[in-house]
């Protein structure tokens, strides 16, 4: 099969190594892939954004298979373009992809079918948001309704910083479209854990458990970022807890979906928050987290394109998906000032002195027969080990021999949650 992985960070690279890996894929494609992607694809200068482009593309390489992995693309309908191609696509189309896309939609999604999360109103009119926070008093919760890189999210702990936020949203335009409509949700609380879904549309097989570490710093500190590292499994997450989420959360959902006219396939990734009250959704994702997909694909014993293709089939309850016992650590080496300001183009050296891992690569280029920095989020590397704490040590073990100029990390992945 001729398969192209859409996307160029640390979860693409990933995605393509655990395809790189299934005797039926013969020729890899990524679009526009990274300096470690094109150790093991051939890597096309096509923007992940641009739909038409990409379809082209497709369609003139024969590519049998297309796996669109970015939250954009999914959101601009890129997999509803290529099914109109002719081609098989693993991903939402456009109408389920807008679970992530829209908090007013996924909101309103779970009001509806009941599913567990935090009460909340949305607003278009900046003064009756402003009231309403008023009325609900802090800590409270103001979220952009659109795509904001991960961003657009305050948990303020006064009602002055949640009228300052939606002031930024809605006055000053911070996110842009994303921010005139925000949703204002009550401030939950509890262990937060990640569970992803395969979906075919119609069936769910979750993965094992994994957790993020959004913000920059050490004990959670710091602006927020697109994640410095991850974990799987989470200790919170316990075969009742898990139990209790299948039935209240993600079956329910996929149902919600059907029942809209909107069936799910791809990855849905279900952000929780395990409250006193019990789990609940904190968020909808339409796409594999990054970097939570690094962990988990280093778990994954069953060949991946059998089940992307499962999914695309709705065959995904005929198929047996093994993971492995041990438990990963992906640790984010980061730029200098990331998630901010940082300067690209610094040398990474040690690379191959890595032992006992995989270094998957996010924000990287090719120059000069050098690997450079091409981005915030520089390499992950991912490790397993028999159990947590040494998949972490492993992790940060491994990490040692890599440098670049400004490079930062947390030391505090898989103990900080
Ligand atoms: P989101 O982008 O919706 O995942 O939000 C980013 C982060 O904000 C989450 O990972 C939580 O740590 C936090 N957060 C979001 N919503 C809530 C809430 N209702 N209560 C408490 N924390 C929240
Ligand atoms: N790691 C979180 C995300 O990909 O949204």
């Amino acid at each position: 099969m001729r398969v192209l992985v859409v996307g160029s960070g640390g979860r693409e690279h990933a995605i393509v190594w655990a395809l790189s890996k299934s005797p039926r894929v013969t020729e890899l494609f990524c679009a526009p892939g990274n300096a470690g992607i094109a150790q093991l694809a051939t890597c096309v200068p096509v923007k992940a954004t641009d739909v038409d482009a990409m379809v082209a593309w497709a369609k003139e390489n024969k590519m049998d298979f297309v796996m669109v992995a970015p939250d954009d693309p999914l959101a601009l309908g890129m997999v509803d373009a290529l099914e109109k191609a002719g081609i098989p696509a693993f991903g939402p189309r456009k109408n389920a992809a807008v679970i992530e896309a829209s908090k007013a939609f996924s909101k309103e999604l779970m009001r509806k079918y009941h599913i567990p999360t935090a009460k909340y109103a949305t607003f278009t009119d900046m003064d009756a948001a402003i009231q309403y926070i008023h009325e609900q008093g802090a800590p409270i919760v103001v979220k952009a309704d659109g795509l904001a890189l991960g961003k657009g999210v305050t948990v303020a702990a006064t009602e002055d910083e949640a009228v300052e936020a939606v002031r930024e949203m809605m006055a000053d335009n911070k996110f842009g479209a994303s921010g005139s409509t925000v949703v204002i949700e009550e401030c939950m609380t509890g262990p937060e854990v990640t569970v992803l879904c395969f979906a075919d549309g119609e069936h769910i097989a979750p993965m094992p458990s994994s957790q993020d570490h959004k913000r920059a710093f050490d004990g959670n500190q710091g602006p927020n970022t697109g994640g410095m590292g991850a974990i799987s499994p989470t200790p919170y997450y316990t075969p009742e807890i898990a139990q209790k989420c299948v039935t209240e959360i993600f079956e329910p959902t996929m149902a919600a979906m059907k029942a809209e006219g909107r069936p799910f396939q791809g990855v849905i990734y279900f952000g929780l928050m395990l409250t006193p009250e019990g789990p609940k959704v904190v968020e909808y994702n339409a796409r594999f987290g990054d970097p939570e997909c690094q962990a988990l694909l280093m778990r994954l014993d069953t060949d991946l394109m059998d089940i992307l293709e499962a999914c695309v089939n709705g065959t995904l309850d005929r198929l047996d998906i093994h993971w492995k016992q041990e438990a990963s650590c992906c640790l984010v080496l980061a730029s200098g000032g990331y998630p901010v300001a940082y300067e690209k183009g610094k040398v990474i050296t040690g690379l191959d002195a890595v032992e006992n891992a995989i270094v998957f690569h996010a924000g990287t280029a090719a120059k000069n027969g050098a690997i450079v920095t091409n981005g915030g989020r520089g390499v992950g590397v991912t490790a397993l080990g028999k159990t947590l704490e040494d998949a972490i040590q492993n992790a940060y073990a491994a990490a040692k021999p890599i440098h670049f100029d400004g490079m930062h990390f947390r030391t505090d992945i898989g103990h900080a949650f």
